[in-house]
């Protein structure tokens, strides 16, 4: 069949403190109600009153409360009002951070939920080499950073990986260093970075983002989402639902997996035209539509930037179309999934 192209949460506040000359110690011990102990008072007190609080985007450690006490006044009250003031921002926009771990790339920007669209320029930084999760991490640490005053400062980040996730345990790791074997993501990420965090396979995160606002919104059925770039991803949904587990970049073919031969990443690495290389694309989409028969194809990956100069190539039974997200969808997908996909383990 010829190819169509288809067209809050909130910080913490510490309780707020009043400042700390000797007199207001002695008054907050023996008069406790002068304080504004509960979230609710603290946050009202802080745009009228300021300067009488000394609040913090972080709960106090245990042990560290003296030392946060002491914090000058002013610089405090100034960023929690700004952390404040981002929160409501977040909130109002649904803006959710989403971050996208490649081979190659790590990529991350705000999400609308709303729109399922990026709210801003994403940024872009190479994976690094090896890709452990420690290196990974001040990666994903220096994006959730960078946008800090777009999301909610303890709000909850999606984050995908390039390979098989089940309730945030990375299980296996083709083109990923080793060290992500069996490794909890969701917990080391929260450690990293101090926020929520909820992490699930690429394409599964992709495909999800598809079936709600990209190529594939409206399909009622089985879409399948396959994605072309470092390996093949495989994404599939069934009545709004992106289910965890599906592989098929690794089937067998020419005595390999089908990704070593029929990837993006292939097509780079042997100097392939699109011409020659969408032949093995069509030969892997034909051992793909063997085993299953969806009512649609979405075709992802940064390979689609080029879709007019492969996807008119393409020979499938199934009808397919190109994803409306572009290569975007596993970072929207990822927000979404940071709302919306519970870990069970938790
Ligand atoms: C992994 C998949 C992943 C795909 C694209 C494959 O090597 O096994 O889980 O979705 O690469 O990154």
């Amino acid at each position: 069949m010829a190819a169509r192209k288809a067209g809050p949460a909130t910080s913490t506040p510490k309780k707020a403190v009043p400042t700390k000359t000797k007199k207001a110690k002695k008054a907050a011990s023996t008069k406790p109600k002068k304080t504004v102990p509960s979230a609710t008072k603290a946050k009202k007190a802080v745009p009228t009153k300021p300067k009488k609080t000394v609040p913090s985007a972080t709960k106090p450690k245990r042990g560290r409360v003296e030392a946060e006490q002491v914090a000058p006044v002013k610089a405090e009250s100034k960023r929690t009002t700004s952390t404040r003031i981002s929160n409501i921002r977040a909130a109002a926009n649904h803006l959710v951070l989403g971050i996208d771990i490649g081979g190659s790339g790590i990529k991350g920007a705000p999400v609308d939920l709303h729109e399922g669209r990026l709210a801003n320029d994403r940024i872009r930084i190479d994976t690094p080499q090896p890709s452990t999760p420690e290196a990974c991490g001040v990666v994903v640490n220096d994006i959730v950073r960078h946008f800090s005053t777009m999301t909610a400062a303890n709000g909850p980040v999606g984050c995908t990986y390039p390979g098989v996730v089940w309730d945030g345990i990375t299980h296996t790791a083709a083109n990923m260093d080793q060290g992500w074997l069996e490794r909890d993501a969701d917990a080391f990420f929260e450690e990293a970075c101090k926020r929520p965090f909820t992490v699930i396979n690429d394409a599964q995160a992709a495909v999800l983002a598809e079936i709600r606002h990209g190529a594939a919104r409206g399909a009622e059925g089985l879409v399948l989402m396959l994605t072309f770039g470092t390996g093949i991803g495989s994404g599939l949904a069934y009545r709004g639902v992106a289910v965890p587990g599906i592989e098929f970049g690794h089937l067998r073919m020419e005595g390999n997996d089908a990704e070593r031969f029929a990837a993006a990443s292939a097509r780079d690495r042997e100097n392939l035209s699109f011409k020659k290389w969408t032949e093995r694309v069509n030969a892997y989409l034909a051992r793909v539509e063997a085993m299953i028969w969806p009512e649609v194809i979405v075709l992802g990956g940064g390979v689609v930037n080029d879709a007019q100069r492969w996807v008119p190539y393409l020979k499938t039974r199934t009808p397919v179309v190109v994803a409306e997200l572009g290569n975007d969808a596993g970072i929207v997908g990822a927000a979404i999934a940071a709302t919306t996909q519970p870990n069970r383990k938790r």
